[in-house]
């Protein structure tokens, strides 16, 4: 079969079979393709709670099936790639945040949504990269306990001056990877470009960039916006997208190598092999657990609108 076979293929076993597609921005154009909703992880969460479908497939990174399954408990969830994890959502658990809350006793703890679901748990609100400020900002207590990306909570306080915003040293190997040699690099190759990162990367590049802001947020910017070239400092899928919406305009890339395997992972014949029921992974959470983890997502969207 080829690419357009398997997508026709994809296209009438979801409809046959009450299935829908949700793909994050970071997957590859041919999966985008054939996605019903297509994202950052603010969208899909939301998105999340809303489709009718007796079943989704989330195309993305484990913490983001998770999430489907929190808020839309009764659906079948499948994670398209079993070995999608985040590494940024593994990196602190449960017993460290435990024992870093008793220092830190008057403190909310707002947790990036890229956590474990068991994470969640011990956390107050979630945020996204798109939400963060305007969540945190809605936070009536000034002590805040950012975890696990410290680059992004450094965005936040930064936005934030009145808030007092403690973190720990996590974050995206991905977007912490690129320096700041890289960018300087890569502005002096596109002199006429604007550059664009996501927060998740390192303060040193975001001082540099002219617009910071989560993956709708750099794309929305590329969209609206007069200038015609443009270096995009996120995940490499970005810019193939933003080059096939905007042909007019050109899209480079901050680096060849910013690319997540995670995210990678999913390829269109293991979505093939999910719409008939064959493949991926089934998420199974006990009641216990979602009602427990679900408490902080459910205030990012009261908070978050
Ligand atoms: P957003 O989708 O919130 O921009 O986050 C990017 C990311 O790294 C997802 O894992
Ligand atoms: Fe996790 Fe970074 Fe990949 Fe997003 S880009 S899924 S934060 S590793």
């Amino acid at each position: 079969m080829n690419i357009r076979e398997m997508q026709d293929e994809i296209m009438r076993l979801k409809k046959e079979n009450d299935i829908c597609i949700l793909a994050h921005s970071y997957q590859s154009h041919d999966i985008v393709e054939v996605a019903d909703f297509t994202g950052d992880s603010y969208a899909l969460s939301k998105l999340a709670a809303e489709v009718p479908n007796k079943t989704v497939i989330m195309c993305g990174v484990r913490f983001m099936a998770e999430t489907v399954k929190m808020l839309s408990p009764d659906k079948k969830v499948i994670l398209s790639s079993p070995e999608a994890g985040c590494p940024m959502a593994e990196q602190m658990d449960r017993e460290l945040i435990e024992n870093v809350k008793k220092q830190f006793a008057d403190y909310t703890v707002v947790a990036y949504i890229n956590t474990t679901a068991e994470l969640k748990t011990v956390c107050d609100v979630c945020v996204t990269s798109s939400s963060a400020v305007k969540i945190v900002g809605a936070i009536e207590n000034k002590n805040i306990l950012f975890i696990p990306d410290c680059n992004l909570a450094s965005f936040v306080a930064k936005q934030l001056p009145e808030k007092n915003i403690k973190f720990l040293q996590g974050g995206c190997p991905v977007h912490a990877a690129i320096t700041k040699a890289q960018a300087v690099s890569a502005k002096e190759k596109h002199p006429g470009a604007l550059l664009l990162v996501h927060p998740e990367c390192r303060p040193e590049v975001a001082e540099l960039a002219d617009y910071v802001g989560s993956t709708s947020g750099i794309m929305d910017f590329a969209r609206k916006s007069d200038a015609k070239e443009f270096i995009i400092g996120t995940e490499n899928s970005i810019a193939q997208h933003l080059q096939y919406e905007c042909p007019e305009k050109k899209f480079y890339l901050l680096s060849k190598g910013f690319i997540c395997e995670n995210m990678k992972s999913t390829t269109l014949p293991m979505v093939l092999d999910c719409v008939k029921g064959q493949g991926g992974e089934e998420i199974e959470m006990s009641p216990e657990m979602i009602a427990q983890a679900r408490k902080c997502i459910d205030k990012m969207i009261e908070l978050g609108g």
